[in-house]
């Protein structure tokens, strides 16, 4: 990325994705889409989080540093442009761990507790008070990689909304502190297209719950979970009037298929009845096939030539280790910390 005058003017775009493992449709319309169109308006950096993953994974080190380089292939695969985006490593850049410190001191236990995604996570992992530290706090480290890059547009899924605006109250805090603006608050980019259920119909896809479609997922793959994809059980013979409302299907071609029109024709007959499922889903199977078709061979390509991703990952981990220095530097002056 050109370091001109009219690239350092443009506005700052961080988001990221946990390194546990690859990613999946869900990603895609939640934010890897934005991204794609982003990268042409914005100064864009992308943030393989591997410190954040390690917080509920602390006991396999090894799933996370192995899909660093899986989530990496994702991003390239599904249109990241690695010379108008840089690609990074967090866990290799110190001075977003050094923030985290300094930010710990502007939020207290209560409010991280309340923190309703951080909430629901605990709830589903099963941690009750047997909660990791690292992941009660990752609130407060992942304002400080937003913070770091002085981003003010962060593209996440909706679950994500209540971390931005935990970053904002400790944006204010410091600042109220600093007793001048050293942060810059951001807003959320958040799709309207809302969370992608999982194939199963459970609110949301994720890998852990097995409900997912994986980006790189093979035809046969792709095929075998459309057949399962959740409809309406009391929809049994193609002649009865069915119900669109959490019907995945139907939540799949609403996020996917371009031809809007066709999809609320297709919606009324269901809703008439003589639309079997069948016919239905071989539909969304073409979509997604051809969707995913392009980017399983991009990825394909890309994974035979480690040497140009690692070169993409060492690159945008160096520009990155400057921006979020420079924001070290600035927030402890800003404090008047002690210098030598
Ligand atoms: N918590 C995000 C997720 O689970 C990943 C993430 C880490 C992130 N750091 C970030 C998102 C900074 C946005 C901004 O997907």
């Amino acid at each position: 990325m050109s370091a001109d005058k009219t690239e350092q003017s443009r506005p700052v775009v961080l988001t990221g994705d946990r390194t546990t493992g690859p990613l999946h449709l869900g990603h895609y319309v939640g934010s890897l889409k934005n991204r794609v169109a982003l990268q042409e308006t914005h100064e864009q950096f992308l943030l393989l989080a591997d410190a954040q993953a390690l917080t509920d994974n602390a006991h396999d080190p090894e799933k996370v540093r192995r899909n660093v380089m899986e989530v990496a292939l994702d991003y390239l695969a599904v249109g990241v442009d690695p010379e108008k985006s840089a690609i990074c490593v967090q866990s290799l850049l110190p001075a977003l761990a050094e923030l985290s410190m300094l930010y710990l001191n502007f939020v207290t236990v209560a409010r991280l507790e309340r923190n309703p995604t951080v909430k629901e996570e605990i709830r589903l992992r099963g941690f009750e008070r047997d909660i990791p530290a690292g992941f009660l706090c990752y609130p407060v480290a992942q304002a400080a990689d937003i913070t770091a890059f002085r981003a003010t547009v962060v593209p996440v899924g909706e679950d994500q909304a209540p971390m931005i605006e935990q970053s904002n109250e400790i944006v204010r805090r410091v600042n109220r502190q600093a007793g001048r603006e050293v942060l810059p608050e951001c807003r959320a980019l958040i799709p309207a297209v809302g969370r992608l259920p999982g194939i199963d119909g459970k609110a949301k896809m994720s890998k852990s719950q097995g409900n997912a479609i994986a980006l790189s997922a093979s035809p046969e793959e792709i095929s075998r979970a459309v057949k399962r994809m959740y409809t309406d059980p009391s929809h049994l013979r193609a002649s009865d009037p069915g119900t669109v409302e959490g019907n995945v299907v139907f939540a799949y071609l609403d996020a996917f298929d371009e031809d809007k029109a066709l999809v609320a024709e297709l919606k009324a007959h269901y809703r008439r009845g003589g639309l079997g499922d069948m016919a239905l889903k071989r539909r969304l199977e073409e979509i997604l096939q051809a969707l995913l078709g392009p980017v399983r061979e991009r990825r394909a390509a890309l994974a035979k030539d480690p040497g140009y991703v690692l070169g993409v990952l060492k690159a945008g981990t160096e520009q990155a280790r400057e921006r979020t220095q420079k924001t070290l530097e600035d927030v402890r002056a800003a404090l008047g910390l002690f210098r030598l």
